[in-house]
């Protein structure tokens, strides 16, 4: 349908350019222009340019060129009509109507609000009148003060048809609360009557505030324990977050969204002072319930009930997310002590430890590798396979190609580390408790080197970094050396996390890829990120100390070389390890560190004269005699 261009107007006038596309793409003003990563390209240096005056924004790398209409359109693959009703919604304005139908259907919305809107007051109304105090007394028993109570709208439905006698009266159709659902109809011909009765009342409003629907709960014990209003013309269950309208803008302020459960969890965390929660509901997640939090935050913080039924149910909205994930947008998972849903802490602890389990979140990613990992136990070589198979099929689920990417190359990480370092102790459900915290980390079996850096001296540190390079320049230069050295270079306890995990990603794209040649070996760890560390890797400064390591060297000497590099790393590992015994025994000299400090230094041989000139290190020679 054709939009009257009034209307487009008034949309572009309320909506800076800025702050649209600021939702998606970070921007840095640049005097009357903002500027960007295009996200329309995959750049290093910005050359995207908002400005707001002109009302466009404008890419230099891939010449898309627009306003916010056709910004959407572009970034979220949607329709000009979608753009135009999403971005009505964000400025507030109502969608216009042109057909007949369409003005009927605005004509009857305009009569439900009235019934509905009527309503909420009649409820808020009777909270505060004799025939509500139980109501009152109820919301105040659960720690609400009148400011939260205000807040929410809370209210209470007296017994009896009070809604209906009061919204007739008014001259409301009783088709129109039927419709809005505030009347049940009447079985067998008898008369229809008010929904909610005898129930403190949650109104239910839309992003822009308006009473669109309720729950009601039963005060005390009984079923059901929630009434909630069935979907209308203007409410639509799934598409909808209970507390979005009043928790979007501090959600926007601190960049976080907590996901509840339920109505009381919303509203016992706004007391706490909380203002950022929302609720779906009483059902699952929905695809569009996701998109919504993703307008408020980038990784909207679920919580769930740390018991067993909350971690399936946690499972399943992070099996759910997995299609919907795009660069730089997932979702978090809190869990909370078993029993407990986050009204419950927030009364019985306090908002402080609601924030330290809503700062133990768990990524969508973690949550998902450790549930694999639950599922997979096993050392041998099938259950690997089986435990690999998976993740990767997990990581196919993923919707985005990059964020997919990103996940398989996660999983491998993964994979590499969980089979060098043992599965550890069976991992029980990503939930599992295991003394402190519920997320036991995987535990690594002793590796060749058990010592770290901190006990080699400053320059036996610098040394041993210089060989673990060139061990592994050698690899990325002949990686038919894989074979040979796999097992070593991967028990390897490396001083450099970046270094560690480029060795895990290039022994996998080897295993992977028999006789790979090292050009497209390095072309491939460059795509995975680590341009930057071949960069450091792969030149001369290596190449002085250790000429094998070379690509055009002869995989003998490659080998000899690696095999020698290996050893002096081993001795100097054991030396280190030797004198921190040692120092051990000279502080406490038991039988048992004598004992440990002999067996090192059996070991370690007799101390001869080892010949490293081959691969010397230099000034720091003398640490490895
Ligand atoms: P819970 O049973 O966990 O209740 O339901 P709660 O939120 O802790 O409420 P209080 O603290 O007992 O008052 C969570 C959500 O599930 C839906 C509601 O949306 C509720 O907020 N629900 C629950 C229903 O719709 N109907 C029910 O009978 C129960
Ligand atoms: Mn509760």
């Amino acid at each position: 349908m054709a939009f009257p261009p009034q209307f487009l107007d008034e949309i572009r006038a309320r909506l800076p350019v800025s702050s649209v596309v600021g939702k998606r793409v970070k921007l840095i003003r640049r005097g009357r222009e903002y500027v960007g990563l295009s996200p329309f390209s995959n750049e290093k240096t910005p050359s995207f340019t908002v400005n707001d005056e002109k009302g466009f924004f404008h890419c230099f790398s891939s010449s898309e060129h627009g306003d916010i209409f056709k910004f959407l359109m572009k970034t979220q693959n949607l329709s000009f009509p979608e753009a135009v009703e999403r971005l009505a919604d964000e400025a507030g304005l109502e969608m216009p109507r042109e057909t007949p139908e369409a003005a009927h259907e605005a004509a009857r919305a305009t009569v439900l609000r009235e019934a509905v809107d009527a309503a909420c007051v009649i409820f808020e109304q009777a909270l505060r009148s004799p025939e509500g105090q139980a109501g009152l007394e109820y919301l105040k028993g659960r720690g609400l003060s009148d400011e939260t109570i205000g807040r929410f709208r809370l209210g209470f439905a007296p017994p009896g048809n009070v809604v209906k006698s009061k919204l007739i009266a008014r001259g409301l159709k009783e088709d129109v609360l039927l419709e809005a659902r505030l009347l049940s109809p009447g079985r067998e011909g008898r008369e229809s009557f008010d929904f909610f009765r005898s129930r403190v009342v949650f109104p239910i409003m839309d992003q822009r505030g308006r009473p669109v629907a309720f729950g009601g709960r039963i005060m005390g014990e009984g079923e059901p324990k929630y009434l909630n209003s069935a979907d209308t013309p203007l409410f639509h269950k799934g598409h909808m977050l209970y507390g979005l309208d009043l928790a979007r803008g501090p959600a926007a302020e601190a960049r976080e969204i907590i996901v509840a459960e339920g109505y009381m969890d919303v509203i016992g965390l706004a007391q706490a002072g909380l203002l950022n929660a929302v609720a779906p509901l009483g059902t699952a997640m929905t695809e569009a319930q996701i998109e919504l939090l993703w307008r408020s935050a980038p990784e909207p913080v679920l919580c769930f009930d740390g018991d067993a039924a909350g971690q399936k149910a946690a499972l399943r909205a992070a099996e759910r997310a997995l299609p919907l994930l795009k660069p730089g947008f997932s979702l978090r998972f809190a869990m909370m002590p078993p029993g407990e849903d986050p009204d419950d802490i927030c009364r019985h602890s306090g908002a402080g430890a609601m924030k330290e389990l809503l700062a133990q979140a768990l990524p969508l990613s973690e949550v998902m590798w450790r549930q694999l990992v639950a599922e997979h136990p096993g050392e041998t070589p099938e259950r690997r396979a089986g435990l690999e198979r998976a993740a990767m099929a997990k990581a196919s689920q993923v919707g985005d190609e990059t964020v997919q990417n990103q996940y398989r190359r996660m999983f491998r990480d993964r994979l590499f580390e969980h089979f060098r370092a043992g599965s550890g102790p069976r991992t029980r459900g990503f939930g599992a408790k295991g003394g402190g915290s519920p997320w036991p980390a995987a535990r690594k079996k002793p590796s060749f080197f058990p010592v770290p850096a901190r006990f080699m001296g400053q320059d036996g540190a610098v040394a041993q970094r210089k060989r673990e390079q060139i061990l592994l320049v050698t690899l990325l230069n002949h990686p038919a050396l894989a074979d040979h050295v796999e097992e070593r270079l991967g028990g390897m306890s490396l001083s450099d996390s970046r270094l560690d995990s480029l060795r895990q990603t290039a022994l996998m794209h080897i295993a992977q890829n028999p006789d790979l040649e090292f050009g497209v070996l390095h072309a491939h760890l460059a795509s995975e990120g680590f341009a930057e560390e071949l960069e450091n890797l792969l030149n001369s400064d290596i190449y002085v100390h250790a000429g094998f390591a070379r690509p055009s060297a002869l995989m003998e000497q490659a080998t000899v070389g690696w095999d020698h590099t290996f050893a002096m790393c081993q001795r100097a590992a054991l030396e280190a390890e030797l004198k921190r015994a040692e120092v051990e025994l000279a502080e406490n000299p038991s039988e048992q560190a004598f004992a440990a400090f002999k067996a090192l230094q059996d070991q370690a041989g007799p101390v001869g004269d080892e010949d490293d000139d081959q691969v010397g290190i230099g000034h720091t020679n003398h640490h490895t005699r």
